[in-house]
């Protein structure tokens, strides 16, 4: 597959409803109405950032990014919260540059480390972040909380 030129930047309202799509793709159905006030949360947070990748003028990509300070660190770490690549051009180096970008912010920020979480069955993301220098270092456990009585 050719590499795609792409643009990455920071997503705006005006992408809602590529971003509700994105997000309905990674298995989170989404709809675009719902989008602006997610964003504008991240966006009053110093400590995130909410990437797009843009080929033509079409939105192609999407990635979060929070930064957290801990105790047992004494520089922050970043941790990417969400990463996805539209069906139509995944292998086609979007995902990397979202992540390059991502990783830039948060070394200009202080960050020596990035993690990500990634479930037992996405086995193509397991892949894709071992090729792009990520070890596989963890498990991650989860709870849902019952929903609160009325
Ligand atoms: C995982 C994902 C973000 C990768 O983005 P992408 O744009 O397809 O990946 P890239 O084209 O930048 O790939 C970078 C490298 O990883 C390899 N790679 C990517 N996905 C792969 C896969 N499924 N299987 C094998 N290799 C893969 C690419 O071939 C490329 O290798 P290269 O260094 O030889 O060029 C994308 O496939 C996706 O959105 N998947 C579904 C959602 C998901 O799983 N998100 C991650 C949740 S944690």
């Amino acid at each position: 597959m050719p590499q795609r030129s792409i643009e990455v930047r920071e997503a705006s309202g005006e992408d809602a409803e590529a971003l509700a799509r994105l997000c309905t793709q990674l298995g989170y159905p989404a709809e675009s109405k719902d989008m602006p006030e997610r964003l504008k949360k991240l966006a009053a947070d110093a400590n995130a950032r909410a990437l797009v990748a843009v080929d033509s003028g079409t939105v192609v990509g999407l990635a979060t990014i929070h930064l957290r300070d801990t105790i047992n660190h004494s520089t922050p770490i970043a941790q990417l919260t969400l990463l996805v690549v539209d069906a139509r051009v995944r292998s086609q180096g979007v995902g990397r540059a979202l992540v390059e970008d991502a990783e830039r912010w948060a070394r200009a920020r202080g960050a020596r480390r990035m993690v990500v979480t990634t479930a037992l069955d996405r086995t193509g993301a397991h892949v894709f972040y071992e090729r792009i220098g990520y070890t596989h270092t963890g498990r991650r456990y989860g709870k849902n909380f019952p929903p609160p009585q009325s």
